[in-house]
């Protein structure tokens, strides 16, 4: 899968909108989105903007919001409404929204008719630095997070901040935890620099945060371009998940829900220490990165009691082939990620202990 996916970072969404649509000239066109986005980003910021425009007469299809609403069975949905408009192979999906739209979106588009074209229009900081870029899309099955899916690049991502501001607090630092992470695989000097700046700031300012996000992404485009389809270098994204999939699954069975983002600022800080364990990297990283966590994401709360439980959770990790030891991707240095390093539960429980002394719980 090649990465020809362009991405255009601007803050006006419906000229660069109309632009693409004069290109790609498509039969039909639908805006697919959520009911959020669509009374805080469609229907206030985009659609009056469209007015005597070539995408005047484009459909809008709206689905409920949120991860639940993330099945085959709203896809069907998605295909009857596609059907019932006479869409095309030629047709032209725009998913406006989060990386629940764009995954489902994409993956509505990429099988109906054999292949439509797409593009995403991310309105969230996870979706524009993760989800709507690379090429993977899908839905949840049977209780499995993005059990069934195709791989298939939008034809243009439009990244603009001028989405961001309706955007939660929570949603914010969620996504810019991994801009943290990417960070961390990409240099110090990006480590620096992401962290000197405050995703709390009222402000979006997009000469500050179009650059940031730019660099963001071409850390993810570098490494899916290396392995397109995830079967060893991709891996290197997992930074910080495998601790953090275990605290989402630990908080699961709490019945509290949590942002994915958090748990991989916690899991960030887990895999620092087992870096540091190695003495693959400095303390002072560490430190910088737990007290930026500590400040703003708050603490995950665990206990020794919990251990054989996330220990449980990270040998059954989908992206832990290997369920005798469990596979972390480390750092040997901030820019220098090592997949595929066994870690054995001692060294777990260690770094474990670790994290709840930086964390004072
Ligand atoms: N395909 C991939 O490579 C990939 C990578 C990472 C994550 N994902 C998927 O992405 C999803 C998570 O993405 P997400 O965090 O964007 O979730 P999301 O799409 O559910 O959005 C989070 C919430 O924010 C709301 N929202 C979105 N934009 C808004 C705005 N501008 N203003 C106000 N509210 C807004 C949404 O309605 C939703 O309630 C998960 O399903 C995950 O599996 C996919
Ligand atoms: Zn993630």
């Amino acid at each position: 899968m090649p990465m020809s996916q362009q991405i255009i970072f601007t803050n006006d969404i419906v000229e660069t909108l109309e632009e693409l649509h004069d290109q790609l000239k498509p039969s039909k066109t639908v805006f697919f989105t959520d009911d959020n986005v669509d009374e805080k980003v469609l229907g206030p910021l985009i659609s009056p903007a469209l007015k005597g425009g070539p995408l005047e007469d484009a459909l809008v299809i709206s689905k409920d919001e949120g991860e639940m609403y993330k099945t085959v069975g709203e896809v069907c949905n998605v295909w009857d409404f596609f059907q019932e408009e006479g869409l095309t192979r030629s047709s032209l999906v725009i998913n406006i929204g989060g990386g629940v739209v764009t995954d489902m979106g994409g993956f509505a588009a990429a099988c109906f008719k054999r292949g439509m074209r797409f593009i995403n229009v991310p309105t969230t900081i996870l979706c524009a630095v993760d989800a709507a870029i690379g090429g993977k899309t899908g839905v949840n099955h049977n209780g499995l997070k993005n059990e069934i899916g195709v791989f298939r690049e939008a034809e243009a991502v439009i990244v603009s901040t001028s989405t961001f501001y309706t955007l939660p607090m929570m949603e914010r630092l969620s996504g810019f935890a991994e801009m943290i992470k990417h960070a961390m695989l990409s240099s110090s000097e990006d480590f620096d620099e992401v962290l000197d700046n405050s995703v709390t700031d009222e402000d979006f300012d997009e000469d500050v945060w179009l650059p940031l996000l730019k660099k963001s992404i071409e850390v993810k485009r570098r490494i899916v371009a290396a392995d397109p389809t995830e079967s060893g270098l991709r891996k290197a994204l997992n930074l910080g998940h495998t601790a953090g999939h275990a605290f989402e699954s630990l908080a699961m069975r709490r019945n509290r829900l949590i942002p994915h983002g958090f748990a991989v600022a916690w899991g960030l800080v887990v895999a620092v220490v087992l870096s540091k364990m190695r003495n693959w990297l400095p303390s002072n990283i560490l430190y910088r990165l737990a007290s930026y966590v500590r400040t703003n994401y708050d603490v995950f709360h665990i206990t020794c009691d919990d251990y054989p439980q996330l220990l449980d959770f990270m040998h059954h990790d989908k992206k832990n082939f290997d369920t005798e030891s469990v596979r972390f991707t480390l750092l040997k240095g901030l820019g220098r990620p090592e997949i595929d390093c066994q870690v054995s539960d001692d060294e777990i429980c260690a770094a474990l202990d670790v994290y709840r002394d930086l964390f004072g719980i």
